[in-house]
């Protein structure tokens, strides 16, 4: 059976300090949590701070990007080593604020994706349509051409451990438009089934899939009802660490159900 996850991105928001706070509040509170990975994914400034404040802590967290070279004259851009460095144990990439903003490419995203497992770092890649299909089979040509770009350097037991988040651009930040939870468990369905044709069973079996966009308290169990999807990655509804906590919560909750059934 697949781990649950349950993670945040904190995107442009948290200061140094504001990072430490925000953790010195959630770690008490998810500390008896063991049985999920749960994650955040603080901005790079915050990172070898977050590092120390979460050292021993059942907590894991990860760059918002990286890029995919080792060093040189790349003025602006962090490299793989310097993520690992900070103690990350993952690296988002694809976010679509990412693709719109800066003109991030699935080819992009394949070579860091490759980047990252060279430094034995686990990519945490975004992917989703940026209209809503009318049925989550109508997506599969959008999500073959994202995932073939971003998965397209990695051998299956690499795809294996990697961690898919379906984010699609219309329901990010926006209130009131998450994808509803039939549709989502639906895009991961086939998502996985992209993956089965170009890495194989295995990989396919025990790849992460998560699903990001307006999730909140109150329709968070929605998605975790469903055995397709295997976490949750939160924006805003999170940025409260009692709220993400709580957030924990029913993904230990929803894990503990899977294990009974
Ligand atoms: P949101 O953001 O939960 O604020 O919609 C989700 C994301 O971008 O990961």
């Amino acid at each position: 059976m697949r781990r649950m996850m349950m993670g945040t991105g904190w995107k442009m928001n948290f200061t140094i300090g504001e990072s430490v706070r925000y953790l010195q509040t959630l770690i008490p509170r998810v500390a008896g949590d063991a049985e999920i990975d749960i994650f955040v994914v603080p901005s790079f400034t915050a990172l070898a701070e977050v590092g120390r404040t979460l050292h021993g802590t059942n907590i894991g967290f990860g760059a918002q990007n990286m890029f995919w070279e080792e060093r040189g004259a790349y003025t602006g851009e962090i490299s793989p080593g310097m993520v690992a460095e900070c103690g990350c144990r993952y690296v988002e990439m694809g976010h679509w604020e990412r693709r719109r903003l800066f003109a991030e490419t699935d080819e992009h995203i394949g070579k860091k994706a490759r980047s990252a497992w060279n430094h034995g770092l686990v990519p945490i890649i975004c992917f989703g349509e940026a209209e809503r299909a009318s049925q989550p089979d109508d997506a599969i040509p959008v999500l073959t051409e994202q995932l073939g770009g971003a998965l397209g350097k990695l051998t299956p037991d690499e795809v294996a451990r990697t961690v898919l988040a379906y984010e699609p651009a219309w329901a990010i930040g926006v209130e009131g438009q998450a994808a509803q939870p039939e549709y989502a468990a639906g895009i991961l369905r086939a998502a996985r089934s992209v993956v089965r044709r170009t890495h194989g069973e295995k990989a396919a079996e025990a790849v992460r899939m998560l699903y990001g966009g307006s999730v909140n308290l109150a329709n968070a169990a929605g998605y975790l009802a469903d055995s397709n999807v295997d976490g949750l990655f939160v924006g805003r509804a999170a940025l409260d660490p009692e709220a993400f906590a709580r957030l924990v919560r029913i993904g230990v909750e929803h894990s503990r159900l899977r294990e009974t059934v």
